[in-house]
């Protein structure tokens, strides 16, 4: 894998010669914020060596290299999910790519389901810890030293230092934010309501099919992460009526104008 992470690291190098500061995570309907991005290079992921190609609608698979809010930064417009059928290893590569380029920091976002009755559709949630419940995860098979340790700390798998800062920001820029806990399912299904009580019994906040695998090689990487969620839908059996797609992308982008304030100003800050 090494090997692979560093040709792919080489190609995007090639396009464009500055290390990047910060890696952007871009999730379901969030994908529109690579289009701030300043002076930007475009390049779509079956250009790049050893990059799986996104397929899920509502993610269109390109990095997005330039300038943001001050910063350089590296966004992936499109996820690879695990459960369009990549394995967690390939959900992840991108992440190490981003590391081998010089990206110590990274914003992970996604699309999650309410899971805290506080919560509403069109909420943003800081993310402060996770719950992998996805049957597994990229660290599992021979560890490469070079990428990283074989037992991995996980106590600030989302960094206090980060957590403090975007509530700082959310603070300054008038920006109502929640905090919580994200429950990583695998999907593709919704939970049914029985899942959902147990997962707020287990102390999750929010619900989603991503994140969990990015964050962990992340931090096996050395990468300090910062994760936004925006509540897209309550979760199944919170309200009178059924799930849809159509509803998380359509609350995703109503709320797109302050998630898109949000983030520019945490890179800002970062
Ligand atoms: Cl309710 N569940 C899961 N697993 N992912 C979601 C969601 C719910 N809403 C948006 N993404």
């Amino acid at each position: 894998m090494f090997d692979k992470i560093q040709e792919a690291a080489t190609y995007i190098k090639n396009q464009y010669g500055e290390r990047p500061d910060i890696g952007l995570i871009l999730g379901s309907g969030l994908g529109i914020l690579a289009e701030e991005i300043d002076q930007s290079i475009k390049i779509p992921y079956e250009e790049i060596p050893h990059f799986p190609v996104s397929t899920v609608e509502g993610h269109t698979g390109q990095l997005v290299l330039g300038n943001l809010n001050g910063k350089k930064v590296i966004a992936m417009q499109g996820r690879f999910h695990f459960y369009e059928g990549y394995d967690f290893q390939e959900v992840t590569f991108p992440v190490r790519v981003m590391k081998s380029l010089g990206v110590d920091q990274m914003i992970v976002t996604n699309a999650a389901g309410g899971v805290n009755e506080n919560f509403q559709p069109g909420d943003l949630m800081i993310i402060t810890d996770h719950i992998n419940h996805m049957g597994g995860n990229p660290l599992i098979g021979s560890n490469d030293a070079r990428l990283g340790p074989r037992f991995p700390d996980m106590s600030e798998a989302y960094s206090k230092k980060l957590i403090d800062l975007a509530k700082e920001t959310a603070k300054k820029q008038g920006i109502s934010v929640q905090e919580g806990i994200y429950f990583g399912n695998t999907g593709p299904l919704y939970e049914t309501p029985a899942e959902v009580r147990m997962i707020r019994k287990l102390g999750g906040d929010a619900v989603g099919m991503s994140t969990v695998p990015e964050v962990v090689v992340a931090r096996h990487t050395g990468i300090e992460v910062m994760g936004i969620s925006c509540i897209s839908n309550l979760a199944a059996g919170m309200l009178d009526q059924p799930l849809t797609h159509e509803e998380v992308i359509e609350t995703t982008q109503k709320v797109r104008a302050d998630f898109l304030r949000f983030v520019k100003s945490l890179v800002e800050a970062m």
